[in-house]
């Protein structure tokens, strides 16, 4: 059990440092993977398109069956929420979700699921669908940062984009 968390940690961190190193060379991109949308908008209005509608739709369907028990939508939508995840790239969420849900029985679900629940998350917040699915490879994932659309109620966005 020790030993595993440690495993786990050593981990993280090379994910993190090849995370940090794609980031800087455009070249560290894998072979046939989308550019991340994030990457060709920072800065515009307009936000990334990074999950899927039917991906969503999957995704509402894991935190009807498994999520709810506990959770009210609010809680991945309200100021707590945002507070601390906005701004935050997406691997951090996914990962802390992955690892962390269904309380008491963490890591259970397929990887999969745990990317659809964080589409659906996103989709809850307002945030707009496309063609591309959200991965749940870490590197594309890091690539894009969690922002809020700027109309829907959401708070002013220069305070929660950095
Ligand atoms: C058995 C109850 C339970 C289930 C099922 C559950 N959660 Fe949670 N979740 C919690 C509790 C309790 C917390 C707050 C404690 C914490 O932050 O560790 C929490 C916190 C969270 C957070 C906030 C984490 C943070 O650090 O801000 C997210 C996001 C989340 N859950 C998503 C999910 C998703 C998605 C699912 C379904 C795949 C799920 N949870 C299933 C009990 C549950």
């Amino acid at each position: 059990m020790h030993r595993t968390t440690i495993y786990q940690t050593v981990l993280l961190a090379a994910v993190v440092a090849a995370s940090v190193a794609a980031g800087t060379r455009s070249t560290a991109q894998a072979p046939g993977a989308p550019m991340s949308p994030w990457a060709l908008q920072r800065g515009q209005d307009s936000l990334p398109k990074v999950y899927t509608d039917s991906q969503a739709t999957a995704g509402q369907a894991v935190w009807t069956k498994t999520c709810s028990e506990c959770h009210e939508t609010s809680d991945v939508t309200g100021s707590d929420f945002r507070t601390k995840w906005v701004g935050q790239n997406l691997f951090a969420l996914y990962e802390t979700i992955r690892t962390t849900m269904p309380d008491g029985d963490p890591g259970t679900l397929p990887v999969d699921d745990y990317a659809a629940t964080v589409a659906y998350i996103l989709k809850l917040n307002g945030l707009p669908s496309g063609e591309a699915r959200l991965t749940t490879d870490s590197v594309s994932l890091s690539a894009i940062t969690f922002r809020l659309p700027t109309s829907g109620g959401a708070p002013a966005s220069d305070t929660l984009v950095r």
